[in-house]
């Protein structure tokens, strides 16, 4: 079966999808972007998504192209045509085509794109079950990611160097060698006291709509939750280290920098987050 892309109010064959080259995505990293998780045919969190784009869209001036319930038929949509059970849904708005310049337009016009892919959930649990491992590198991103832009390249090299040292992802830490997030997810651990810490949600992180779900579900089930900002060396002696995101959902971190986390297992509270957080959107 083909794929289908949606763009700028038609959807389109994924192969003959494209950009305008002046598209100020594409120039200038001029563009805010959201992932979703489909799994069983839901939309995870999909909610918080439309909040946090409209945040995006609001932080940088650029106008929502459709109103956030049409965005919603729209998406609901591609799903339906391409065939969509497991996956992700991904959309990028950019400010629109105009003669390449660095003032805004005057008159552009929003683009949107949309696309929709296969992925395996067997191959995220499976992943799951075992953790990843990482190492941690200088966080060398602009002062506002907690906008969603496009612009990742500092993450992309940090993922780039974590492959290149035979390990699954980077952990970026700031000048007071606190961790700030993962290059695509949020990062927690499990303090000595078995406290969960993650740093607050400020310009230094993107605010994780997972991070958000997971982290009103841990309360709500009782467990012990502090927003604050850890060490590196207290996330290599931590009781247990895991990430969120939509495509990770809550991930174990078994290994940060060589040393071993714990047992060098998933431990038991990543493991049970990851199942309340999946039960939850399941029946939600
Ligand atoms: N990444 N931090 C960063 C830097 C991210 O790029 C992401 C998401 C997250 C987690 O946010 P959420 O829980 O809303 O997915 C945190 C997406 C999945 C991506 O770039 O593919």
């Amino acid at each position: 079966m083909s794929r289908i892309a949606y763009v700028d109010g038609r959807f389109v064959q994924f192969a003959h999808a494209c950009v305008h080259v002046e598209d100020r995505g594409l120039q200038f990293g001029d563009a805010v972007y959201e992932v979703w998780a489909v799994r069983h045919g839901k939309l995870f969190d999909e909610q918080g998504h439309y909040a946090r784009l409209t945040r995006s869209l609001g932080e940088l001036s650029i106008s929502p192209p459709m109103g956030m319930n049409s965005l919603s038929i729209v998406i609901r949509e591609l799903i339906k045509r391409n065939r969509l059970t497991n996956g992700l849904v991904y959309l990028q708005i950019s400010r629109g085509v105009a003669k390449r310049d660095h003032p805004f337009p005057a008159h552009a016009t929003p683009s949107l794109i949309l696309t929709a892919r296969h992925a395996n959930p067997a191959s995220a649990d499976a992943k799951a079950v075992k953790g990843i491992k990482v190492i941690t590198r200088p966080d060398e991103r602009w002062g506002r990611v907690d906008i969603k832009t496009t612009n990742l390249l500092p993450n992309l090299l940090a993922r780039q160097a974590a492959l290149d040292a035979g390990v699954d992802d980077a952990w970026l830490y700031d000048r007071d060698d606190l961790i700030t997030e993962g290059t695509a997810q949020n990062a927690w651990i499990v303090d000595a006291q078995g406290t969960l810490r993650t740093r607050p949600a400020t310009h230094e992180i993107l605010r994780g709509i997972t991070r958000q779900s997971v982290l009103a579900l841990a309360q709500g089930a009782g467990f012990q939750v502090d927003e604050r900002a850890f060490t590196r060396a207290e996330a290599r002696s931590a009781r247990e280290a895991f990430i969120t995101s939509a495509t990770s959902f809550v991930t174990a971190v078994v290994e940060i920098d060589g040393t071993v986390i714990a047992d060098g297992r998933p431990g038991k509270l990543a493991l049970l987050l990851r199942q309340i957080y999946l039960q939850a959107q399941n029946t939600a």
